[in-house]
Order: C-alpha cells, then sequence, then structure tokens
C-alpha cells in the first residue's frame, strides 16, 4: 500500500506521515520517504537521513529523496537515449539544447514523481509513506501522469501519421528497394517509445488512483486557512479522479475547537464521508520515535 501526506505548508504532514509509519511498522515492513525539497523528515525523527533508505527502526526505513541527483540522473537517461535515437541532431548542437530541459516546466515534478514510482515498487516493503510537498507541487506532482496522457497520445496520433505517410511513400517504391524498409508502427522506433512511456504513465496513475493500492492522507489545523487549502486539494484531486481517504486534524486542542466553532462544524461537514481523526497539540512538539511512538489519534 502507498500512503501520500498532503497538507499546506507547517500543518504538521512529516510528523503525521511518520506517527503512521511507526503504527503500520508494528506489523508491515514499512519505508517512510520524504519527497518534499525542503525535507524535515530527519528532524522529525531526529535521525540524520539521505538520498538512500536506511533502517531506523524496527521494520522502518527511511530516507529523503535527493531533489538534485534526481534531475541529474534522469536528465542524464534522457540525453542517452535522445542522442541514440537522434544521432542527426549533434549537428544542431543537442548538448546545448539539453542542458536547457534542466529549466523547463515540468521536469522537476517528473523525475520526483519517477523517483517515487521507483521507491514505491521495491518489494521488499509491504507499505511505502510519502511525506508530500506543501499542496500546490504535491498536486502538480500527482496531476503529471494525467497531464502527461495528454500529450502522449497527441504525439503517438502524430507520429502514427508520420509512419503512415512514410509507408504509402515506401509503396510507391519498385518492390526490391521496398522490401527492407517497410515500417510499420510497431517497428518504428519513436513510436514504440512514446507507447513505452504513455503505459508506465498509466501504470502511475491506475496505481495513485486505485484506493485498493494507494490511500490518501491530508493533513490540517483548525484554522480557516488550512480549511480553505483542504478543500481545494480534495477538490483537485477529485479532478484528476483521486479520492482522499483520510483528512487528520492534527494540532487538535478542546480551546481552540470551542473558539472556531464554525471551523469544526464545517470540518464535521464538508468531510463527513471521509474518516476524520485528530491528533491532540503537544506543547512540547513531537520529535523522535519515542515520542512519535507515544500519539495517539481519536475520532471527532
Ligand atoms: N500535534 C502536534 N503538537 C505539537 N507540535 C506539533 C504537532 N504536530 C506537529 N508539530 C510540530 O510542528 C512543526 C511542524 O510540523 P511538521 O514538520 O510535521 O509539519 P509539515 O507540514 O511537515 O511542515 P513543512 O511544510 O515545513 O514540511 C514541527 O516542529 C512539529 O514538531
Ligand atoms: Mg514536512
Amino acid at each position: 500500500m502507498i500512503y501520500f501526506f498532503f497538507g499546506k505548508g507547517g500543518v504538521g504532514k512529516t510528523t503525521n506521515a511518520a506517527i503512521n509509519a511507526l503504527q503500520l511498522s508494528r506489523s508491515r515492513k514499512v519505508l517512510i520517504v520524504s519527497a518534499d525539497p525542503a525535507h524535515n523528515l530527519g528532524d522529525v525523527f531526529d535521525i540524520k537521513l539521505g538520498h538512500k533508505p536506511i533502517r531506523i527502526a524496527e521494520n522502518l526505513d527511511a530516507c529523503e529523496i535527493d531533489y538534485k541527483k534526481v534531475v541529474d540522473e534522469y536528465l542524464k537517461r534522457i540525453t542517452a537515449k535522445i542522442k541514440r535515437q537522434y544521432k542527426y541532431l549533434a549537428a544542431f548542437n543537442l548538448d546545448g539544447s539539453l542542458n536547457v530541459l534542466r529549466f523547463s516546466p515540468g521536469v522537476e515534478e517528473d523525475a520526483l514523481l519517477r523517483a517515487i514510482w521507483r521507491l514505491v515498487n521495491i518489494d521488499i516493503y509491504d507499505d511505502v509513506i510519502i511525506d508530500l510537498p506543501p499542496t500546490g507541487l504535491a498536486l502538480r506532482i500527482m496531476a503529471l501522469p494525467v497531464i502527461n496522457r495528454v500529450w502522449l497520445n497527441k504525439l503517438l496520433k502524430a507520429r502514427k501519421k508520420i509512419v503512415d505517410i512514410r509507408e504509402s511513400l515506401e509503396n510507391m517504391k519498385p518492390v526490391f528497394l521496398d522490401e527492407s524498409s517497410k515500417d510499420k508502427n510497431h517497428t518504428d522506433k519513436v513510436y514504440n517509445e512514446l507507447e513505452k512511456i504513455e503505459k508506465e504513465n498509466m501504470m502511475i496513475y491506475n496505481r495513485f488512483a486505485d484506493p485498493e493500492f494507494s490511500s490518501i492522507f491530508i493533513v490540517m489545523n483548525i484554522d480557516k486557512l488550512s480549511y480553505a487549502e483542504t478543500i481545494r486539494t480534495l477538490e483537485g484531486l477529485k479532478e484528476l479522479k483521486i479520492s482522499a481517504k483520510t483528512i487528520i486534524v492534527n494540532r487538535y486542542t478542546d480551546s481552540d475547537a470551542n473558539s472556531c466553532p464554525d471551523i469544526m462544524h464545517d470540518i464535521k461537514k464538508s468531510f463527513s464521508k471521509y474518516s476524520i481523526k485528530a491528533l491532540p497539540y503537544r506543547e512540547h512538539g513531537i520529535i523522535g520515535i519515542e515520542q512519535l511512538n507515544s500519539a495517539k489519534y481519536f475520532s471527532i
């Protein structure tokens, strides 16, 4: 199972991802991953973490995705592939153009999505918990498979046209010249590559959108801004046809709940179809495995 933790900056995503990871690790093998460029998973566990998963408790491994490394490797892979496929482009200073890729919109998100995908596919873990960046970037990452699908289908159609035209031109040639050069869709390298990317893309989307495989948690506090952002997150996810499972009301205090009756009313009403859990406010924070292990949710 994959668990995604969404939420506005600072509401307690990492803390709650860590608490849930520890709870799951009592009976399952768990990996917790920080996918937030401003990592604080190591701080929450009070353990130094790096790009590679390390054991931090019985049945629990943790890592923080190294953004720069992930983007560098992603660009290296793409560059090698393009160079292999389009040798003739060397004449147009391909290297110069590829350097610009680093700054192209979506590259960081795509590199990160693929890094998450690799981690959730490590088969030694029963569950992988993803501590996401704050809402905007998190939604962009989750939206990528849907956006990719649109342009991949367009590119596949365009490539098919090219293959068809090439094929009809080749059919005009005398038969003896035609034999070796017949290139249908399934033998066209570019078409095949696009199809491969589209297949993987759909696999990612189907896995993330299927509640049998993925569970979405949204963390919020009892305040207007984080309530509004939770609503926006649910709407954003709905557009992607992904549904959330649990809303965590973090830093809960009776005095906040009593002084904001309208927000409490809205939470109970708007989120009635989700499981709502509350985590009490702890004056001295919740840092380190012992404190995280002792945290307890209650229903509201
Ligand atoms: N229930 C709680 N009671 C008291 N302190 C809490 C609670 N939950 C989180 N905190 C504290 O609030 C701070 C922010 O929490 P956390 O790092 O989990 O939030 P975040 O949403 O991951 O933030 P960021 O968006 O910066 O990554 C931390 O110092 C954490 O210890
Ligand atoms: Mg965090």
